[in-house]
């Protein structure tokens, strides 16, 4: 597949986008080469490997890889593939080693991804086994960002905070918004889905057009019919359809925000306990942040990090990752984030409204589920995808904002977000490295933006 094919794929200046996208293997393959091989990728929070041994395993697009804390405090990560036979090393989710030693013939390597020892070593290799070579393949960059962790196999990539960009403005108001920072509770969750990858990624970077009708039925139980009201036309608070935010960061990352108060929270079954501490330390979060991100504080958000780490950071608390495992499916890694600094009664509140509405079985994660899931199903008939899908809602709108980084939408629903990520997508599966890739914004629509 060639640029020009790749090319052909997504029009970011019309909003057309080819449905083969969500199917085609020879895409798919591309991907992990030059997507997932050369962004940024999440990996963990720092919460869950504090102390020295302590592991997490994770995934950079299919490869399998093994974090540990070092005895030095710092964080490596190597790939979870034995160096005798290829044998996964380490088959648990998490814990704490001194050692990694492989199931199949006993080799065991050291916290550092040395070769420490192999079974018989002096009767069978008889001094030739080159120890020193056969170390665990590391992962090249190891980077946190206010306690997420992340790795990149490109050595070219931008640093992690440039990566990130005008979106750390953003991802500061939740991860930054009290002293002693967050910590992930405990997880993941884990389940698999049959969809493509992009579909859930897109849909976390800007979908707020979803919202009243996918999710009607759970609102209406959760008390947002004003949400609801307002996708029918009906309802004096238009909240979703004229309030809020739309934003487009540089490397196809995006933001969207309902600007309504304490939304998610109406979903805890106590919704006074976590009103309560947002009401407390709204006035330290303002001072840290200043009044416009305190005021996006307690309001219902979403982001997509590109290409496919995704949160409700608000409310719901809700951080997840979604893996790929092959062109039509998708392994769903979903943690709950708490402030350390919140009493027990709080974290409790959102662990058990996270699960409620957006655990395995909560009572949203499911409506999304069988969109993305349908979506990727009807788009592999033969006649269906030579048709393309149209992305095109708010095409030349959205720009420079006076107070907020990004290419900026007042109101929460348009597809800026999701033809960046497409655009910044497609940038990279035909660019030959980073120093070939334009950091600009490749939507028509962003012209002019400080994205
Ligand atoms: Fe791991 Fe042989 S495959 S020791
Ligand atoms: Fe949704």
């Amino acid at each position: 597949m060639d640029a020009r094919e790749i090319g052909g794929l997504v029009d970011s200046a019309t909003g057309y986008q080819s449905r083969r996208l969500y199917h085609d293997p020879e895409i798919y393959q591309l991907e992990l080469q030059r997507v997932f091989a050369r962004s940024w990728l999440f990996l963990t929070h720092e919460s869950l490997i504090a102390g020295a041994g302590d592991f997490q395993t994770a995934l950079m697009g299919e490869d399998r890889v093994l974090v540990v804390r070092q005895t030095d405090g710092s964080i490596r990560a190597f790939i979870n593939s034995c160096q005798h036979r290829g044998n996964v090393l380490c088959h648990a989710d998490s814990g704490t080693a001194r050692a990694f030693t492989c199931n199949y013939h006993g080799w065991s390597y050291a916290l550092d991804g040395s070769l420490a020892a192999a079974p018989l070593e002096a009767e069978v290799y008889r001094g030739q086994l080159p120890k020193a070579q056969l170390g665990l393949i590391p992962v090249p960059r190891i980077a946190s960002y206010k306690g997420l962790v992340f790795g990149c196999f490109d050595q070219t990539a931008p640093s992690l905070t440039d990566y990130l960009g005008p979106m750390t403005w953003y991802l500061d108001t939740y991860l930054d918004a009290v002293p002693g920072g967050t910590e992930f509770l405990g997880g993941p969750m884990k389940y698999r889905v049959p969809c493509n990858w992009k579909l859930p990624a897109e849909n976390f970077a800007g979908d707020g057009y979803h919202v009243g009708w996918t999710h009607a039925a759970a609102l209406a139980i959760g008390a947002r019919d004003n949400v609801v009201g307002s996708m029918r036309g009906n309802s004096e608070q238009n909240v979703v359809a004229t309030g809020g935010l739309h934003v487009a960061t540089r490397h196809g990352h995006g933001f969207s925000l309902l600007e309504d108060g304490y939304s998610g929270i109406a979903l805890y079954d106590q919704p006074e306990v976590m009103a309560a501490w947002l009401t407390e330390n709204r006035p330290l979060v303002r001072e840290r942040l200043g009044d416009r991100r305190a005021q996006f504080f307690g309001s219902h958000c979403n982001l997509n990090l590109f290409p496919h780490f995704s949160a409700l950071p608000m409310g719901l608390n809700s951080f997840r990752v979604w893996h790929p495992r092959g062109p039509d499916e998708i392994e769903v890694w979903i943690w709950a984030l708490a402030y350390r600094q919140m009493p027990a009664e709080v974290k409790a509140a959102i662990r058990h409204a996270h699960m409620k509405t957006f655990g395995i079985a909560g009572l949203l994660e499911g409506d999304d589920t069988e969109n993305v899931q349908y979506a990727t199903d009807a788009c592999r008939g033969y006649v269906t995808r030579s048709h393309p899908v149209y992305c095109g809602m708010a095409l030349s709108r959205g720009g420079p904002h006076p107070e907020l980084p990004g290419t900026v939408h007042e109101g929460a629903i348009a597809e800026i977000a999701q033809r960046n990520f497409y655009g910044f997508w497609q940038q990279l599966m035909t660019a030959s490295d980073w120093s070939a890739l334009d950091a600009a914004p490749v939507d028509a629509s962003l012209a002019g933006g400080n994205a």
